[in-house]
């Protein structure tokens, strides 16, 4: 199939065609001197300026015809509607339920309404020392054991917002299946003022089973008995049968419900870390800074929405300029986690290689998505942006006020993140890299010499999201941003962004592999290197 066909969308022949032969991004920039003011969107507590991305007037206009040929403004208000968006698994994606009521279907803003003070209750609790361990003594460290959607989320956030914490109690975070995790992390709590959240939609997770049953072993080892268990143990879960039958209240189930996606889970009770590390009114704050931009998703045409703006310029890289990977580069230490956390939320909703009904798709999907805080990342990866071959498309996320005292840190920090999207853009050519080789006191010889070295290519497209300040409600207005963004990217592809069957498989093989490093035979079926793997780690471990 060539490159025009591979696309229905009547807008697509011409906008690939049109895509070949663009301007740099310098001339770009140097032709519109209001540039920046047409292609720029405020919502709220954000900015995106994508100016500095390879798009003239003309191809815009195209994406968002494409975007309307995609039937992309009636698949928003199906999103939103609670239609079964997933149509895989037959069900809606109602995260936004969550936290704009408005929008939700009505017999859902009851149950979201009764957890949510269940939610409120149990913080208040812990908050006024009112919840006891097994010796009387009140909580000071909570401990979420989830993986996934059942931990991202809330790390990230917990993460992002420490500086709004509540200095008692503590909130923790497990995750992996590695016995270091837990261990590490239990290792300097005290088992009597210490409650675990096993988070698990589905409670049939293998990491959060294990690292829940050994939270409760350590427990009953310190001298917690079986009837005060209940003290140091919450779940949040989809399947109450079964985190009773772990052992759990069902008075301490917070539930939550198969029309929200694991990824898409932390504005639920999936966000209980949240609500005790912050309390309850900066998690509401969350909530209101999600729902201005799930407000702005609905509402605002296709040509001044920051989702779909976001979503169309992925599209347009990926499909026509044939870009394969997209950094997010915070230039915020506590956004540190946002990376891996949209790592999830990307890769797992958009890595799929079927349409809708099953076919193949015709063209690449999901972007790798990867990243770090700048500016750690400018002394690491940085390299391969600005002199590699491949391409990368760039999302760099500042924030204009401070986040510590250092005022003149914060101000090195904003001088670092601009300067890297201006050498992205403008590079340096061979002529320039001579000439500053010669001024610097080399001779020609030396200055041709080194000059190709300090060649930096430029015309390497960034888009610059400013938030006015990292509270609960800019971030919270930051995530439902990227998760629109993910869903248009669905549509656009004609995939379903709330399934993720690709890694079933993993799991059912890592659980025949089991019995075999615990003594049972290697079947004669597998691989050859499987079996020598297993073998290898077989006798090292006995
Ligand atoms: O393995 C992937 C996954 O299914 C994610 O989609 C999910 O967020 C995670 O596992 C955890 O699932 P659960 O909350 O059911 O334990």
């Amino acid at each position: 199939m060539s490159n025009k066909e591979r696309y229905p969308y009547p807008s697509w022949p011409q906008l690939y065609t049109h895509s070949q032969q663009l301007p740099t991004l310098v001339s770009l920039l140097a032709e519109d001197p209001d540039r920046v003011d047409h292609f720029s969107l405020e919502v709220g507590p954000l900015y995106l300026d994508y100016s500095k991305c390879h798009l003239d007037a003309p191809a815009r206009d195209a994406l968002w015809q494409l975007a309307e040929e995609a039937g992309l403004p009636a698949a928003i208000q199906r999103l939103l509607a609670g239609e079964h968006v997933n149509n895989t698994e037959q069900r809606p994606a109602l995260h936004t339920a969550l936290r704009s009521p408005s929008l939700s279907a009505d017999d859902k803003n009851t149950i979201v309404a009764q957890t949510q003070a269940k939610v409120a209750e149990f913080v208040e609790r812990l908050h006024t020392g009112a919840w006891l361990g097994y010796t009387g003594r009140a909580i000071t460290d909570v401990v979420n054991i989830g993986i996934g959607g059942s931990d991202l989320g809330p790390r990230m956030v917990v993460t992002a917002l420490s500086n709004y914490q509540a200095a008692r109690p503590r909130v923790h975070f497990v995750a992996n299946i590695d016995g270091a995790d837990l261990s590490d992390q239990i290792a300097n709590l005290n088992p009597e003022t210490t409650l675990f959240i096993v988070a698990s939609k589905s409670f049939s997770t293998l990491e959060t089973r294990e690292n829940a049953l050994a939270a409760r072993q350590w427990l009953q080892d310190s001298g917690c008995s079986q009837a005060l268990l209940c003290q140091h143990f919450v779940a949040v879960s989809s399947n109450v049968p079964t985190a009773v039958e772990f052992g759990i209240s069902e008075d301490n189930i917070f539930p939550m419900w198969d029309w929200v996606g694991g990824r898409y889970s932390l504005w639920s009770a999936i966000g209980l870390p949240i609500a005790i590390a912050l309390g309850m009114k900066q998690f509401k704050e969350l909530l209101a800074g999600a729902e201005l931009m799930d407000t702005h998703f609905s509402q605002a045409p296709m040509a001044a929405n920051m989702p779909v703006t976001l979503a169309l310029l992925t599209f347009w890289y990926s499909a026509a300029l044939n870009y394969q990977s997209q950094a997010i580069l915070p230039y915020a230490q506590r956004l540190s986690r946002l990376p891996a956390y949209l790592q999830q939320l990307d890769m797992e909703s958009l890595g799929k290689s079927v349409t809708v009904s099953g076919a193949p798709l015709a063209d690449d999907s999901g972007l790798i998505l990867w990243g770090t805080e700048g500016t750690n990342g400018q002394h690491s990866f940085h390299q391969l942006l600005h002199q590699g071959t491949r391409k990368v498309l760039v999302d760099f996320i500042a924030c204009a006020q401070p986040m510590s005292v250092l005022d003149n840190h914060h101000t090195y920090l904003l001088a670092n993140c601009i300067g890297q999207g201006q050498a992205l853009l403008a590079g340096k050519s061979l002529a320039e890299a001579k000439a500053e080789l010669l001024s610097a006191g080399k001779s020609p010889d030396e200055a041709d010499r080194l000059a190709p070295h300090k060649v930096i290519p430029g015309n390497r497209p960034s888009n610059t999201l400013i938030l006015d300040q990292l509270n609960p409600h800019s971030l919270g207005a930051l995530i439902a941003l990227y998760e629109h963004k993910v869903y248009c990217l669905g549509v656009l592809w004609n995939l379903n962004p709330f399934d993720q069957w690709g890694v079933e498989l993993g799991k059912q093989l890592g659980a025949a592999v089991y019995p075999a490093l615990t003594g049972q035979a290697i079947p004669e079926t597998w691989d050859a290197s499987t079996r020598a793997l297993t073998e290898r780690l077989q006798s090292n471990k006995q």
